[in-house]
């Protein structure tokens, strides 16, 4: 299924976008603080949720969800990062697999959960999903929320990468509810920080 699905503006950004892994992997190494995302994620779940952290990239967040004590599945379509999480990572599960493709029968066949307390979908996704994609995504996440579940996404407004797309505030909120789901909060930040123009936060439910 995955070879009929349009290219992601990742993929398509190819070499343009190589330093990300290295990136994170320098600041881990340094000991920098990579996981604000990952705390704001916690504190929204239950002790031992299942989460799914959509485009999971080299595994940073994920596997901080898991140190938490959280039950997490990784997806991340990437070879090479599929590669980086599981050798910096080791007892993370990655689904090779991008969002478009986690049918519960994927989720399955995986042996992860199908259904999931708390999508995590940060640093940039949803601006690097394959163009004319967005409402399938997110509607495909909504899909595999639990009773209750929510999606906690996030992406720059402006100086985002290169590779990525621009996506307003008002069409985001649109593709939302064309997915059957409804926003929730919006802040400027992972710390909660008011709304600004720079970057977006967001927690969606089921419409
Ligand atoms: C800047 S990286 C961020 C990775 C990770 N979420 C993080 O914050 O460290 C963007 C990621 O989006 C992923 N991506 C883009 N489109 C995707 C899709 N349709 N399904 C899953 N992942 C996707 C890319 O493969 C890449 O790993």
């Amino acid at each position: 299924m995955t070879d009929t699905l349009p290219p992601t503006r990742w993929a398509l950004g190819g070499p343009r976008n190589t330093g990300y892994g290295e990136r994170f992997a320098d600041l881990i190494a340094q000991g920098e603080d990579v996981v604000g995302e990952g705390r704001l994620a916690d504190a929204m779940a239950a002790r031992g949720a299942r989460i799914l952290d959509a485009g999971s990239g080299m595994g940073r967040i994920g596997a901080y969800l898991q140190a938490c004590g959280h039950q997490v599945t990784a997806a991340e379509p990437d070879p090479d990062l599929v590669a980086q999480s599981r050798r910096t990572f080791p007892d993370l599960p990655v689904v090779p697999l991008e969002i478009l493709a986690l049918t519960p029968a994927a989720l399955a066949d995986a042996g992860v959960a199908t259904e999931y307390d708390l999508v995590v979908c940060v640093g940039n996704v949803l601006t690097f999903v394959a163009e004319d994609t967005e409402v399938a995504v997110l509607s495909r996440l909504g899909s595999l929320l639990a009773p209750g579940g929510r999606i906690l996404a996030g992406f720059h407004l402006q100086d985002g990468p290169a590779t990525a797309r621009r996506y307003p505030p008002d069409e985001f909120a649109a593709d939302v509810a064309a997915a059957g789901l409804r926003v929730e909060q919006r802040f400027g930040g992972y710390d909660l920080r008011p709304v600004d123009d720079r970057y977006a936060v967001w927690v969606l439910g089921r419409g």
